[in-house]
């Protein structure tokens, strides 16, 4: 019932950003399935409710399996624990708490001060995966940061020339376009920017609530206004960090196509960078490279998760760029290691995501084995 649960949550993906993916069953106390129900941030309702309704009396007695902790204050829509309660579940089943400080502890408090009984633990690692982007901006006001890198076998991410479309099939841009769609921004580094003019849109095809945030990290502003991205503001948010003092023509005719500079000082930091995008509300990044970010990002410790896709090509080549930048490890002892590490096809091309070894949103413990929640949803639509 609880794996149920969380795939009704991951129905919610692109629609419930800055709130949480939640599923919820009821099953009516002859252990039939009586009602279900996923939260979406514009309906307002929460899944408990959804699923209360669809349940009617047939929720007296029963047991209700939510993916995520009920909150017990009045928010956006009355306390979830409140319903539950007067429709009569005499048993809530919740994997783990809330990390909203206004939620976490209470609403399981709230059930069982009312006599609920409550149980908790059950596919805690399954529920926490799914709610990896919305966990870690409630524990940090940062937003989740996935990096995406694909390369050929040798590590190389264009030619010696630069040239870099394309290196992975359609299979795998269609899944990089499902990666986007779970994110509420895209971030490329301005290089990457001037030199692939990329549009850097949603086009999983599927449903979102909020436009997809596209940022450019760039030191001096130098992005043309005839790119892609300063002639599609229309489409989503375009948003450029770059150092004070930029070039006032072109701030000018960037501003004037809609585009947002955001001036961080005389160097970027960005650290501070994702305080400034957690301020506004996004809760999770897709970093696409280019290698020179991609390698800042991850000495700095700022990656949360990481995903190649590699394409069985050799280019070859001393000078070609290779995914990441930086100094890079000394010794291979010292190189980053990944956990929890998946590995799926794509047409030719072979993805790779883990977490970055010691980040503490994951456990040590090794993947399940289980395809997540959010990729079997995910396939559930390509296959529609
Ligand atoms: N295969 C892939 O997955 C993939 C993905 C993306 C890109 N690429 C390829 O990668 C190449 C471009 O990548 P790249 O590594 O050269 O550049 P990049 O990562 O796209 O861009 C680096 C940016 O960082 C800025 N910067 C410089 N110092 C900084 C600092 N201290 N803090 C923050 N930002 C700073 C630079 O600003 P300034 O520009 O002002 O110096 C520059 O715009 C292209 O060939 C592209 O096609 C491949």
């Amino acid at each position: 019932m609880m794996q149920r649960a969380l795939e009704l949550a991951a129905q919610g993906v692109g629609q419930v950003s800055p709130g949480p993916l939640v599923g919820t069953v009821i099953v009516d106390a002859n252990g039939e399935i009586a009602g279900e129900g996923f939260y979406l941030y514009d309906q307002i309702k929460h899944a408990e409710t959804v699923a209360l309704e669809r349940a009617g009396d047939k929720a007296r007695g029963g047991t209700a399996y939510v993916s995520l902790e009920p909150h017990a204050h009045q928010g956006r829509t009355p306390p979830c624990t409140d319903t539950l309660i007067k429709a009569g579940i005499k048993r809530v089943v919740a994997p783990i708490e809330d990390p909203n400080p206004k939620v976490s502890g209470r609403g399981f408090a709230h059930l069982r001060e009312a006599g609920v009984e409550v149980q908790t633990g059950v596919m805690t690692e399954e529920a926490s995966r799914l709610n990896e982007s919305y966990i870690h901006f409630m524990r940090t006001g940062r937003p989740f940061v996935h990096l995406k890198m694909a390369a050929s076998l040798d590590g190389k991410v264009a030619t010696v020339n630069g040239d870099s479309r394309w290196i992975t099939g359609e299979q795998a841009r269609a899944r990089v376009h499902e990666l986007r769609h779970r994110s509420d921004a895209i971030m490329i580094g301005g290089r990457t920017a001037r030199s692939d003019d990329p549009l850097l849109t949603d086009r999983s095809g599927q449903k979102r609530r909020r436009p997809l945030v596209r940022v450019v990290i760039e030191q001096y502003l130098r992005i043309s206004p005839e790119s892609q991205l300063a002639q599609t503001t229309d489409a989503g948010p375009v948003l450029i960090f770059a150092c004070d003092d930029p070039d006032p023509d072109e701030l000018n005719s960037l501003q004037s196509r809609g585009v947002e500079v955001v001036a961080q000082g005389s160097a970027l930091d960005l650290a501070s960078v994702l305080e400034e995008l957690g301020q506004r509300s996004i809760q999770s990044v897709l970093v696409e490279g280019g290698p020179f970010l991609a390698g800042l990002m991850l000495e700095a410790g700022l990656v949360n998760k990481v995903t190649f896709f590699v394409a069985p090509m050799i280019i070859g080549g001393q000078d070609a760029p290779s995914a990441i930048g930086g100094a890079g490890a000394e010794k291979i002892a010292d190189a980053l290691q990944l956990a929890q590490v998946e590995v799926s096809q794509h047409g030719r091309d072979v993805e790779i995501t883990g977490y970055p070894a010691g980040y503490a949103g994951v456990s040590p413990a090794s993947s399940t084995g289980a395809e997540n929640a959010l990729d079997k949803q995910a396939r559930r639509l390509r296959t529609e």
